[in-house]
């Protein structure tokens, strides 16, 4: 079976073809990062130009790349949400038209769900695959969660961010500090060439039962800390980034290990686009070792943040599961991953 993914929730246009007994062929991805850099963040009018321009020509030299015409095509799967609902509304009337004018099946998508599924891709082991139920922290832009996963389809929220998600707390408080968007990886390169123990950020949340996280205090409290400092010089910014880094790091590590103890579970999946970053990589080794013995799983790093290939996988597991989408185009800009009963997708 041969599934053209799309993916256009927010910057990026990724295409993708995933075939079954090969897995991914083909990848294409556009970013958007250099036309939003001056506003400092996503404009989503100018996201949704952009992909309606991208999209068709990404498609074609993707098909080309693996030697394969639109008519190889078995299915089409979009991305339905969550995202910015212009965004949205292109990919899913492209792939939904192309589907229905080559008479193949269209599967529409959970953005989080594709984050959530994409480590279970790939040519790993059948011990290297993690066992039901296992937990998932997805750190993206716009979501910061842990989810418990029951199997594929069946996922329940332990907690979530109650303001900004990890990666939304990373963008803007590179944008305090002066850096460029996208801040995850600018902080984080930063960050490199900090000191530990000058600054000491608050670990919100901690003192809380449960698996909630909160991290805009974490950009308020950079700013309280630059304030007190300006003019900055590149130590201060480095030192500054190492804090704030690690605050968030050391924070998602907790309630980690706090979701593995509450669900027993022994297999943890990173996802999203803060996935990729090295220091909270590092340190969920630590789960590893005793007590907790946890194995941690992530994609690869073309993976972790958004792209065409986690939505042709998805789309693929759904398609084998008998699910295809409904004639109607819908999205939708806000979409629990413990409700994919709805009228985006059809029930499982
Ligand atoms: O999953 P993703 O590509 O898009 C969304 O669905 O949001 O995630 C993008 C987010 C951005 O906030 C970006 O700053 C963050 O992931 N990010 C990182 C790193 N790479 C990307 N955050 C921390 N460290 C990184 N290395
Ligand atoms: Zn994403």
């Amino acid at each position: 079976m041969l599934v053209l993914g799309i993916e256009t929730s927010c910057d990026e246009t990724g295409i993708a073809l995933f075939q079954s007994g090969k897995g991914l062929i083909a990848e294409s991805l556009h970013s958007q990062i250099g036309l939003h850099a001056p506003y400092g963040g996503v404009v989503p009018e100018l996201a949704s130009r952009d992909h309606i321009s991208r999209i068709l020509p990404l498609v074609k030299s993707t098909l080309t790349a693996a030697d394969l015409d639109l008519t190889d095509l078995d299915a089409v799967a979009y991305t339905a949400g969550p995202g910015l609902l212009g965004a949205l509304l292109v990919g899913a009337t492209f792939g939904r038209t192309l589907a229905y004018s080559l008479g193949i099946p269209a599967v529409a998508i959970h953005h989080m769900e594709a984050h959530l599924l994409a480590p279970l891709m790939g040519d790993a082991s059948e011990e290297a695959q993690p066992d039901f139920p296992f937990v998932a922290l997805l750190v993206s832009g716009g979501h910061t969660q842990l989810v418990r996963v029951d199997a594929i389809g069946a996922y329940t929220i332990l907690g979530e961010s109650i303001d900004d998600a990890a990666g939304e707390a990373f963008d803007k408080t590179a944008k305090i500090l002066g850096l460029e968007y996208p801040g995850g990886p600018n902080i984080a390169r930063w960050a490199l060439k900090g000191r530990a123990g000058r600054f000491s950020f608050p670990r919100p949340m901690l003192d809380r039962p449960g698996c909630d996280f909160s991290f805009s205090g974490l950009k308020t409290h950079a700013l309280t800390t630059i304030r007190k400092l300006e003019p900055l010089d590149d130590q201060d910014k480095a030192d500054i980034a190492y804090a704030f880094e690690e605050a968030v790091v050391e924070t998602l590590f907790a309630k980690c290990s706090r979701a593995m103890s509450e669900t027993g579970a022994r297999d943890l999946i990173l996802a999203g686009g803060v996935a990729a970053n090295q220091r909270l990589r590092s340190r969920m080794k630590d789960l590893a070792k005793p007590p907790t013995n946890v194995s941690v799983h992530y994609p690869p790093p073309q993976l972790c943040t958004d792209n065409g290939g986690m939505i042709a996988w998805a789309g693929y597991l759904r398609l084998r599961g008998g699910e295809f989408a409904p004639l109607e185009i819908n999205t939708r800009a806000r979409w629990p991953i413990s409700d994919l009963t709805s009228e985006v997708g059809s029930p499982l």
